[in-house]
């Protein structure tokens, strides 16, 4: 059976064996990714990981939906999410509908991730309500760092855990069936776990959430420099510069094509 796993069956995951999601961008890496993944996040990271911006503000809607599309096309078992981009839902809960619905219409994605907490939660409602699974995003929101002044863990300080912890009750409470925790305190990461009762999807957070993302980029080492929170499962980059290396070596030795990769004449048939 490889039925799409759905928005549903990740709420219904809370506490249970631990979720698995990365973020994909491409068909190709989305199929490598679907083997093994239960969510496969198209990320607004993609605004700085494929295309060099400084930041994820600049990322619109349109590249979302392109990428998006090139995901599900590549994958056919995970649950797939794509991010709402900055400007695309934060002026009204009617914008963020009409912004998600495209998202679900164009790709025939599962579920859209939009972030903000207490401020975004009559947002969730009103897409809940209309059919649009949320996946809600709460810790460091990265889409807020020209507000921020800089990519920071949060919640280092205690005093500042309980409008966190509001902040995941409230897109709880609000319907969303999971929400990402990305960059806090581990011992907040932890409480905000056990104060919710959707899943929480680490990043950054704790080992106790209840399921834990990273950026493929970045685990896979193709990014020259990751966050504190990425573990690098792969060195990519350096097998990457090889074999570029080697290939420009080869055509400029006439190494390569070798006979093996190029195509005889077709004799005359008599
Ligand atoms: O855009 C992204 O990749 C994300 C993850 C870091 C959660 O939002
Ligand atoms: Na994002």
């Amino acid at each position: 059976d490889i039925r799409r796993l759905t928005a549903p069956d990740i709420r219904a995951r809370k506490g249970g064996e631990p979720i698995v999601m990365l973020t994909s961008y491409h068909a190709h890496t989305a199929r490598l990714v679907d083997q093994h993944a239960d969510v496969i996040l198209v990320g607004d990271s993609l605004g700085m990981v494929m295309h060099g911006m400084e930041s994820t503000v600049p990322v619109t809607l349109d590249m979302m939906i392109l990428q998006g599309l090139a995901v599900m096309r590549g994958s056919k078992r995970a649950l797939v999410v794509i991010d709402l981009p900055f400007g695309a839902y934060e002026e009204s809960r009617e914008q963020a509908f009409r912004s998600a619905a495209r998202i679900l219409k164009e790709t025939g994605c599962g579920a859209v991730k939009l972030e903000g907490g207490a401020r975004m939660a009559d947002t969730i409602r009103f897409l809940t309500e209309r059919g649009v699974p949320v996946m809600a995003h709460v810790g460091l929101t990265p889409q807020s760092i020209n507000a921020l002044g800089s990519f920071k863990a949060q919640g280092r300080d205690r005093a500042d855990w309980p409008v966190f912890l509001a902040d995941a009750k409230a897109v709880a409470d609000a319907g969303a069936f999971s929400v990402v925790v990305e960059a806090v305190a581990e011992p907040l990461g932890r409480e905000i776990t056990q104060a919710v009762a959707i899943p929480t999807i680490g990043i950054g957070a704790s080992v106790a959430c209840d399921g834990q993302v990273l950026v493929l980029e970045d685990m896979l080492g193709l990014t020259p420099w990751s966050p504190k929170f990425v573990k690098r499962y792969g060195e990519l980059g350096p097998h990457i510069a090889k074999a570029v290396e080697t290939y420009a070596q080869e055509v400029r030795s006439r190494a390569f094509p070798g006979p093996e990769h190029t195509y005889a004449e077709k004799k005359p048939a008599k």
